[in-house]
């Protein structure tokens, strides 16, 4: 019975030369924990070989009878497993051969003369292969991470909207429905009051002053929250955007709509509406600018809404702040609808915003989905 313990490596030797071979198995004995150590010397079997068994590392010879190793390379590519790393055992007047062996992508050549090297070679080739693997693993776990991530995003922001248009729907119907009554109610208490009642009159006319500032509180409050201009398109919601902005803040806008009528997903209008939003809050709140310009074009089947400032521009770190979420917020919710946020800072002189959404299919037009 063979109590020996699993060899820890298993080499595939492509050699024809039974004396290099023999070379290699002496240069081998000494590795700890053993080897396996399977020799092929035809292109047929070193395919086979590689189908059949995990190789922890493969040395090839340059010259083999009728084809070469980078022969051999190519061969193995083609196969579509998982390739051990291959290391090239030379002779010395194999040294360009050596280099271009290298840059197809082998993990290591060794000269013949060396081959005293041989075990610190394969060693340093699987660990090398290992970090490679392990790179590659953390690089998927975080990409899916960020999928996950993205995802979760995604759905909050569309929670939101829902959420926000709910809102939104309730002050409308609950709040202004039961305003308006009361509207009408001290309009008729107006009319029919005694006239020379002068403290009643008042009264009614402070109440009338109140309600009114009620009613335009909750309008706001909704137009924030589900701008209904977006229901006029986007183009309308933009320019209403821009001329409050312009009446609140004194800095003066310039909108250039594009040429053609736009027919959009809803969602891409929501995404454009709330980027420029962001933008024009961020340029009231830091940009100490005079002038703005928000142009909104789709040539080329991409969307571009770019909105720009003469201020001081954005420092390449104020994108990192820790409390900041707007700038973050918005390139997430470009990602959203399948386009990206670039920022610009304008040789100093002023930022850029700019939205980019190909408008490829309708994939993109419910953004009210019911939540799952
Ligand atoms: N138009 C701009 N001009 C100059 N600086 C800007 C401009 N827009 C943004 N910034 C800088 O970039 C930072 C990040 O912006 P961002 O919108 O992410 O955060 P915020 O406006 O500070 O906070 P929040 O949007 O979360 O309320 C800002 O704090 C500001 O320093
Ligand atoms: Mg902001």
């Amino acid at each position: 019975m063979d109590h020996r313990a699993a060899p820890r490596l298993h080499i595939l030797h492509l050699e024809d030369s039974d004396i290099d071979h023999h070379l290699v198995r002496r240069a081998l004995r000494d590795l700890p924990g053993g080897v396996a150590l399977d020799r092929v010397d035809t292109l047929p079997a070193l395919r086979e070989s590689l189908v059949d068994r995990r190789y922890d590392v493969a040395i090839v010879d340059y010259r083999l009878p009728g084809f070469s190793a980078i022969d051999a390379w190519e061969a193995a590519q083609r196969l579509g497993v998982e390739l051990p790393p291959f290391v090239l055992l030379t002779s010395a007047i194999g040294e360009t051969a050596a280099v271009e062996a290298m840059r197809l992508g082998f993990a290591d050549y060794l000269l013949k003369d060396d081959i005293g090297k041989l075990v610190r070679v394969l060693e340093r080739s699987i660990e090398v292969r290992q970090a490679q693997r392990a790179r590659e693993r953390a690089d998927r776990e975080l990409a899916a991470s960020e999928r996950r991530l993205a995802e979760l995003t995604e759905h909050l922001q569309s929670s939101i909207e829902q959420e926000r248009a709910a809102i939104a729907r309730e002050i409308h119907d609950d709040i202004g429905g039961a305003l308006t009554a009361v509207r009408f109610d001290l309009a008729w208490i107006g009319r029919h009051v005694d006239a020379d009642d002068a403290a009643m009159q008042q009264h009614v006319q402070s109440a009338t002053g109140m309600l009114a500032h009620a009613l335009g509180a909750s309008q706001r409050i909704m137009m924030n929250l589900r701008p209904p201009i977006l229901d006029q398109g986007l183009v309308a919601a933009l320019s209403w955007m821009g001329e409050n902005f312009s009446r609140r803040t004194g800095i003066a806008l310039d909108f250039q709509p594009p040429r053609e009528r736009l027919a959009l997903p809803p969602a891409i209008e929501l995404a454009a509406y709330r980027t420029a939003q962001e933008a024009l809050t961020n340029i009231s709140k830091h940009a100490e600018a005079r002038r703005v310009a928000i142009e909104l074009s789709d040539g080329e089947g991409v969307l571009t809404l770019e909105v720009s400032d003469d201020g001081r521009g954005l420092p390449p770190e104020a994108r990192d702040k820790p409390r900041a979420f707007g700038l973050r917020g918005l390139h997430e919710r470009a990602r959203t609808v399948g386009g990206w946020l670039d920022i610009s800072n304008r040789n100093g002189v002023g930022t850029s915003i700019i939205l980019s959404v190909p408008l490829d299919d309708g994939s993109h037009d419910a953004p009210e989905e019911p939540l799952p």
